[in-house]
C-alpha cells in the first residue's frame, strides 16, 4: 500500500515508520514525505532514508488551497493512505472527505482523553495513573475518529511533562508502524472506494 507521510517538524515518528520498513516486511511503502514546513528536520531524515520529499510553506495560502496542493502531490504519487506524523495543521473538511478512511494520525494521549495540544501536562495535572498514545482514523473533528491502536504508559510520581513525553514517544515509535501495517493489510483485504476520484 502506497503511503504518503505528512510532517511539520522533528519527524521521529516518520523515522520509526521508515526504520520499520527497512527491518520488517510491512504492507506499506512510503512513497512521499510531505511537509508544510520546508525547514522541518523530518525532511532531512526522509532524505537520509532515500525517500522522496515535497515541501511547501502554507503561509499566505488558504487552508483549502494548500490542501489542494497536498492532495495533488499525493495523487501524483498514487498515494493510497496518508499517515500524519506530527503534522501540526488542521486538514480542511474537503480534504478529509476525499481521503475518507485513508488518513491515520498518532496522538500522544489515551484518546478520547486529552485531545489537542499539551496532553502530557494536562494528564499530570489531572493526577492520571496512565498516559499513552493512540493511532486513529482521521475524521473532521480534531483527534476524533475510530481508534485503531493504543499503548499505555504508567505515570510515575517524579514524572514531568518532559519525562512523560519521552516515554510515550518511545511507545509511539513502536505503535505507529505496527498499526499502519495492520491498517494497510486490512485495506488490501477490504479495498475502500476512492471518494475523490477524478
Ligand atoms: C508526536 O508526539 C505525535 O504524537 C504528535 O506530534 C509529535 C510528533 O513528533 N502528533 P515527531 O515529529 O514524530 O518526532
Amino acid at each position: 500500500v502506497r503511503v504518503g507521510v505528512l510532517i511539520s517538524g522533528r519527524g521521529s515518528n516518520l523515522e520509526a515508520l521508515a526504520d520499520y520498513k527497512r527491518k520488517a516486511d510491512p504492507a506499506y511503502d512510503i512513497v512521499l514525505v510531505a511537509s508544510n514546513v520546508p525547514e522541518a528536520r523530518g525532511l532531512v531524515l526522509a532524505c537520509r532514508f532515500g525517500l522522496p520529499v515535497w515541501a511547501h510553506s502554507h503561509k499566505g495560502m488558504s487552508r483549502a488551497d494548500f490542501d489542494d496542493l497536498v492532495d495533488a502531490e499525493f495523487r501524483r504519487h498514487d498515494v493510497e493512505v496518508i499517515a500524519l506524523a506530527g503534522y501540526m495543521r488542521l486538514l480542511s473538511p474537503e480534504f478529509i472527505v476525499k481521503w475518507e478512511g485513508r488518513i491515520l494520525n498518532i496522538h500522544p494521549s489515551l484518546l478520547p482523553d486529552y485531545k489537542g495540544l499539551d496532553t502530557h501536562r494536562r494528564a499530570l495535572m489531572a493526577g492520571e495513573e496512565y498516559a499513552g498514545c493512540s493511532v486513529h482514523v482521521v475524521t473532521e473533528e480534531l483527534d476524533d475518529g475510530p481508534i485503531i491502536a493504543q499503548a499505555k504508559v504508567r505515570i510515575a510520581a517524579r514524572d514531568t511533562a518532559e519525562t512523560l513525553a519521552e516515554r510515550v514517544l518511545t511507545e509511539e515509535h513502536r505503535l505507529y508502524p505496527a498499526a499502519l501495517d495492520a491498517y494497510c493489510r486490512k485495506l488490501r483485504q477490504f479495498p475502500l472506494p476512492f471518494r475523490g476520484e477524478g
